[in-house]
């Protein structure tokens, strides 16, 4: 009998991989972009406008909906995926990322992370035992093991403590993940930008086994050039048979490079946040509504575009509904993003797939820097 999850790879292009994840949920495409759906919700997005953006995922966050709504009550009310109007897979952050950057009065002990929400100052303790079972009452199809991401930047010293310190909690965590048919767990590479801490990480992780291996500990303040220089040998340690996750990225640009160099899934705030800030991106580059420039430009964002936004709504509109604080400027750019984010993954699964990835990257590239805007 083949699992109810699954990952299949259907072509190669360099390092590049093109193939599906099978789930009980359906399948993800990969390469796959996940948006973010934080709090129950892509912020400005009726879930089903963000599956007609092309997303077959997206990520929800255990830090957030552990402090409101609960998971317990998510899980009385049946689920994430109900509750929130998601059929697809949902992958789950285990929440410790979420607390060093957003709880106050935090304690890093071997056991786990104590600390106060940045919702009511309530006190919480997060550890790989319960960020499994708040992950199982979610109901995600993808649970992330509980790690440290190592803050950037780390002396190898601190970086081997913390690695070590992530890896013994993945350890904790497959085992209090247990056993559930159709649910995957991935672990979390960590070792900073040290080729000997990633290869100790992922040999540790493969020992235990997970469904699937995340990159963690980057875009944390590298910068591009080094976190390329990380991928270009991590992804290759993880077992080539399994999806491998960049957790955090990113701009078109890292996602193209990280793609080549054989990393099938990504998650980031940038195309929502961005939308509601302002930020279009497109075939040429970045665009900026709130610009002066676009008052009265009757172009749509991108021509190139299919996306609702740009078949109907100008440059001249969107600036206007921007500057007025209208709520419908929010849902139309970050309409518009997702869709050039999943058709931006389309088109390096197609291109994986004619053996052109080449080609298509120096097209990508070339494109922007026709920027005008
Ligand atoms: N999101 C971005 N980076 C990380 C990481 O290293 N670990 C986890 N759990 N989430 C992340
Ligand atoms: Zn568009």
């Amino acid at each position: 009998m083949t699992s109810p999850f699954r990952f299949q790879i259907e072509a190669r292009d360099g390092r590049a991989r093109r193939g599906r994840i099978f789930t009980p949920r359906g399948e993800i495409r990969t390469p796959a972009f996940m948006p973010v759906g934080t709090a129950a919700t892509v912020k400005a997005m009726m879930p089903e406008s963000v599956a007609a953006t092309g997303a077959d995922i997206i990520l929800g966050n255990t830090y957030h909906l552990m402090l409101r709504p609960g998971a317990e009550r998510i899980d009385r009310l049946g689920g994430l995926h109900r509750f929130m109007n998601w059929g697809k897979p949902i992958l789950t952050d285990s929440g410790g990322f979420q607390v060093m950057s957003l709880a106050e009065l935090r304690k890093l002990t071997e056991e786990g992370v104590r600390f106060s929400s940045h919702v009511d100052g309530s006190r919480h303790l997060l550890t790989p035992e319960s960020s499994m079972e708040i992950q199982r009452q979610l109901g995600s199809d993808i649970v992330m093991a509980f790690d440290e991401c190592t803050p950037y930047p780390a002396d190898e010293r601190t970086a081997r403590q913390s690695m070590e310190l992530s890896m013994r909690w993945a350890l904790r965590s497959r085992e209090a993940f247990g056993d559930r048919p159709g649910h995957a767990l991935f672990g979390i590479q960590q070792g900073s930008v040290y080729p000997e801490l990633r290869a100790e990480s992922a040999e540790k992780l493969t020992a235990i086994g997970f469904e699937g291996y995340a990159i963690g500990g980057l875009a944390v303040g590298e910068g591009q050039d080094q976190m390329f220089g990380v991928l270009d040998y991590a992804p290759g340690m993880l077992p080539e048979d399994r999806p491998r996750y960049l957790m955090g990225v990113g701009k078109p640009d890292d996602i193209v490079g990280a793609v080549e160099r054989g990393v099938d899934m990504f998650d980031c705030v940038l195309p929502t946040r961005s939308g509601r800030t302002g930020q279009a991106f497109t075939r040429r580059g970045p665009v900026n509504i709130k610009n002066a420039r676009h008052a009265e430009d009757p172009r749509p964002l991108d021509p190139d575009c299919s996306c609702p936004c740009c078949a109907a709504y100008s440059r001249a509109y969107l600036h206007h509904v921007f500057k007025a604080g209208e709520i419908i400027a929010s849902m139309l750019m970050t309409w518009h993003n997702l869709h050039y984010y999943q058709e931006l993954m389309a088109g390096l699964r197609r291109a994986i797939g004619e053996g052109r990835l080449t080609a298509y990257a120096a097209a990508f590239h070339a494109q922007r820097a026709e920027e005008d805007i």
